[in-house]
């Protein structure tokens, strides 16, 4: 889906890149244009079950991506993974996002939280 400046995007469960010696996900890049959100809501990526609930948000320009030990493991595990279960709904903005009081909120709780564990 899109709207003026709005781009929705539902990335679901797929068979994996297959040709050795291609790179798979997660690539480290950078979006230049558009702010990101990412709602993880299930599945898994090598292996790795996704933190279902998960909110990330890239600001315009900053690099981001999962860590190259992640990278590493896909490549690790080139001939026993054949598909990426994920289930990630991505939403780019033109426009940069600003966290709502009641969001930054959360953020702070739930970080105070792990501190505490
Ligand atoms: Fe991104």
């Amino acid at each position: 889906m899109q709207a003026t400046g709005v781009y929705v995007m539902n990335f679901l469960p797929r068979p994996a890149e297959g040709k050795p010696g291609v790179e798979r996900i997660p690539w480290y890049h950078r979006n230049v244009d558009y702010d990101e959100i990412a709602f993880y809501h299930g599945g898994s990526v090598f292996g790795v079950d996704m933190p279902a609930g998960l909110i990330g948000h890239a600001p315009q320009g900053l690099h981001h991506g999962i860590p190259e030990r992640a990278r590493e493991r896909a490549r690790r595990r080139h001939d026993e993974d054949k598909r990426v279960e994920w289930k990630v709904i991505a939403i780019d903005t033109r426009r940069r996002l600003t966290a709502t009081p009641v969001m930054s909120n959360a953020v702070q709780a739930d970080v105070a939280e792990e501190v505490r564990v």
